[in-house]
Order: structure tokens, then C-alpha cells, then sequence
């Protein structure tokens, strides 16, 4: 059974990944009103994941004989300037959710909740990866500046994007 502790401190992280979500799919909405698709569709993706964190730590806590209580999800700005002011803005959000992940992690680790230290290691891995992705569109969009050619070549490539279930589910 899990703590009190890490129960209070995962349903907070549920909720963070929730505002991720709805983080990302506001600039889903920004980037469409902006006829950039493929942007949009990157968001939309991301948006997609952050689900999957959500319902995965969900999960967990049901598995572990904790409660889970769904807490108000703030409401996410509605304009981002543009294209790289929303990934920077992107960035810094991953940053903030690999902080609150580690921070879980050594709430874990203080508790020797050995389950829940192999449980968060997934994330802890995943936000490598999220905080690159972001990073490598801020970077690409630092090269373009504002040139309308740039734009509408990497609104094109991130078109492709496609969302892929992880195949852990736990
Ligand atoms: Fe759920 Fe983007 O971290």
C-alpha cells in the first residue's frame, strides 16, 4: 500500500500532467488559428502523451490501494505570440515537470518505496526525451526566425508527427 504522503504528492502530479495536456492542446488551438497544421498536429500529439502520463499514474495509484482525487485544472493561456515563444514556453514547462518528477522520486526514495522508485524511473526517463523534443523545435525555429519558407517547411515535417501508445500501461 502506498503512503499518505505519495499519494497526496502523485494525485498533484496527476493534476500537472492533466494542465500539460491542456496546455498543449490550447496551443493546438493557437497554432490552427494560425493555419499552421502542422504545428497544430505536433501539439495535438503531445497533448495525446500527456494523457497517457496522466491515466498511467492514474493507474498506478489504484494498483497500489490509493485513492485517487481529481483536482481543478487551471486555465491555460490562449495566445503564444508566436511559433517560438510557444516552445520555449513549451521547454520551460518540461523543465518544471522533470523538477516535479524528480521530486516524486526522492519522496520515493526517502520512503524506500522501492516499487514506486522503479515505477517513476519510466518518467524520469521520458522527460529526457521531452524536454528534447521541445528543445530541438526551439532550436529549429531560432534558425528559421522569420522567414515564411522556414516556417512552412517545419510546419510540414511536424505534420508527420503520429501518436504511438507507449507499450508499457501499468
Ligand atoms: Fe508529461 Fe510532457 O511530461
Amino acid at each position: 500500500m502506498i503512503s499518505k504522503t505519495l499519494e497526496k504528492a502523485i494525485n498533484q502530479q496527476i493534476n500537472k500532467e492533466l494542465y500539460s495536456e491542456y496546455l498543449y492542446v490550447s496551443m493546438q488551438a493557437w497554432f490552427a488559428d494560425q493555419n499552421l497544421d502542422g504545428f497544430a498536429n505536433w501539439m495535438q500529439v503531445q497533448g495525446q502523451e500527456e494523457h497517457f502520463h496522466a491515466m498511467k499514474f492514474f493507474n498506478y495509484l489504484i494498483e497500489r490501494g490509493g485513492s485517487v482525487e481529481l483536482l481543478a485544472i487551471a486555465k491555460p493561456p490562449k495566445t503564444f505570440t508566436k511559433p517560438l515563444k510557444a516552445f520555449q514556453m513549451a521547454l520551460e514547462h518540461e523543465q518544471f515537470i522533470t523538477k516535479s518528477i524528480n521530486e516524486l522520486m526522492d519522496l520515493a526514495i526517502k520512503e524506500s518505496d522501492h516499487a514506486a522508485k522503479s515505477f517513476l524511473q519510466w518518467y524520469v526517463d521520458e522527460q529526457v526525451e521531452e524536454e528534447a523534443n521541445a528543445d530541438r523545435i526551439v532550436h529549429k525555429l531560432e534558425l528559421i526566425k522569420d522567414n515564411p519558407q522556414g516556417l512552412y517547411m517545419l510546419d510540414n515535417e511536424l505534420a508527420q508527427r503520429v501518436y504511438t501508445p507507449p507499450a508499457t500501461t501499468a
